[in-house]
C-alpha cells in the first residue's frame, strides 16, 4: 500500500485516478484550488487541501512523507491559455516546477519522491506526420502547448540534475464521466452527450472530417498507475492514446447510436486554426508501460451515457 499525492484530484481524470488508487487500497491525498474540480467528484474520506499548486508552502507541505506524485493540476484550456496567458504560465508552468522542486526532498529521509505528470498532445502543434510518436518534433501552437513542453524540459532538469524520477503523459482527447459539458472550454465528446441527451441537435464545425485520437478516462488511469509502477530516475515522455483516428462526424454518429436516438447534426463554420487530423501512435507506451488502450470507442461512449 502506497501514499500518493494527486494535484488536480478534484478534476475531471484526478478524480477517476484517486478512486483507482483507493481501489487498489492505496491512500490519496489531494491537492487542487477548486477552480474547475468539484469536491463532489471526491469519495467521502480523502483528504482533500485547497490549495494553488504554484504555491511553494501549500505543496511542500502537501508532499511530505507521500511515496509519489501523481502532478495532474493545471488550467486545462488552450482557449483560456490565450486569453490569460500569465495567469496560465503560472499553473501551468510555475506549478509544475513547484510540484517537482518539491519532489527533491518529500521522501523519507528527505529522498526524491516520483512525479508523474500531465503533459498534452498540444506539444506537437499542427504535426503533419501522422500518427504522432514522441520522437515527431514539438512545436506547440499555443500557450498552453508551450507550458506543457516547458513542464516535459524541466522534468529532465528534475531528472538530470536533481535525481528525481519523472514521467510525462501527452495525453490526447480524454474523455468519459465527470467531464464538465458546462465548461465553454469542455471537450468536443462531452459537449456532443450534452447535445444529445437533452435533446439538442448537434454542432459541427465544418465538415467533420477533422480526426482526433479519443481515449477513455479509464485507460488514462490504467497508463498513469504503470508509469508510476515504473518509474526510474530517467525521465521519460509516452503518448496516452488509441492509436485510432475518430472523424467528429463518426463520433456524432456513434453517440446517437450509443444513445439510441437521431438528431440533426448542423454544420457551422470550420474554426480558424483547427489542426484537420490528429492521431497518436502508442508504441512506446505499450513497449515501455506494458499496456495498451483497451475500451473500444462505442463502450466508452455508452459509459459515458450511463
Ligand atoms: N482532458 C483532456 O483531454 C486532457 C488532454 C491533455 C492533457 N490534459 C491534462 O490533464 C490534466 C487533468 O485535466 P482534466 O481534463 O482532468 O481537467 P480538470 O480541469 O477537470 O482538472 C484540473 C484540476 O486542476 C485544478 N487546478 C487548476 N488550477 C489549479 C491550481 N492553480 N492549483 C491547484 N489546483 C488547480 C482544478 O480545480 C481541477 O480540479 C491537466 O494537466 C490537463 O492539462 C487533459
Amino acid at each position: 500500500m502506497g501514499r500518493y499525492l494527486v494535484t488536480g484530484g478534484a478534476g475531471f481524470i484526478g478524480s477517476h485516478l484517486v478512486d483507482a488508487l483507493l481501489a487498489r487500497g492505496d491512500e490519496a491525498v489531494v491537492l487542487d484550488d477548486l477552480s474547475t474540480g468539484h469536491l463532489s467528484n471526491l469519495p467521502p474520506g480523502v483528504r482533500v487541501i485547497q490549495g494553488d499548486v504554484a504555491d511553494v508552502n501549500a505543496v511542500s507541505s502537501a508532499v511530505t512523507g507521500v511515496d509519489g506524485c501523481f502532478h495532474l493540476a493545471a488550467v486545462a484550456s488552450v482557449q483560456r491559455s490565450n486569453e490569460d496567458w500569465l495567469g496560465t504560465h503560472r499553473t501551468n508552468l510555475t506549478g509544475t516546477i513547484t510540484v517537482l522542486d518539491a519532489a527533491r526532498t518529500a521522501g523519507s529521509n528527505g529522498s526524491q519522491i516520483p512525479v508523474v505528470y500531465a503533459s498534452s498532445a498540444a506539444v506537437y502543434g499542427d504535426a503533419k506526420d501522422l500518427p504522432i510518436s514522441e520522437t515527431t518534433p514539438t512545436r506547440p501552437l499555443t500557450a498552453y502547448g508551450a507550458d506543457k513542453l516547458g513542464s516535459e524540459l524541466h522534468a529532465r532538469v528534475a531528472s538530470h540534475v536533481h535525481g528525481v524520477p519523472t514521467t510525462g503523459m501527452r495525453f490526447f482527447n480524454v474523455y468519459g464521466p465527470r467531464q464538465d459539458p458546462k465548461s465553454p472550454y469542455s471537450g468536443v465528446i462531452s459537449v456532443f452527450a450534452e447535445s444529445v441527451m437533452t435533446g439538442r441537435r448537434i454542432g459541427i464545425h465544418g465538415d467533420g472530417g477533422q480526426t482526433r485520437d479519443f481515449i477513455f478516462v479509464g485507460d488514462v488511469v490504467d497508463h498513469l498507475m504503470a508509469a508510476m509502477a515504473t518509474s526510474t530516475t530517467t525521465s521519460r515522455v509516452f503518448n496516452v492514446c488509441t492509436g485510432n483516428a475518430t472523424s467528429i462526424l463518426y463520433l456524432a454518429r456513434t453517440l446517437m447510436k450509443a444513445a439510441g436516438r437521431s438528431f440533426e447534426i448542423k454544420h457551422g463554420p470550420a474554426r480558424a486554426g483547427d489542426i484537420r487530423e490528429s492521431v497518436g501512435d502508442p508504441s512506446r507506451a505499450i513497449a515501455g508501460l506494458g499496456l495498451r488502450a483497451v475500451t473500444p470507442l462505442a463502450d466508452g461512449l455508452c459509459t459515458l451515457l450511463a
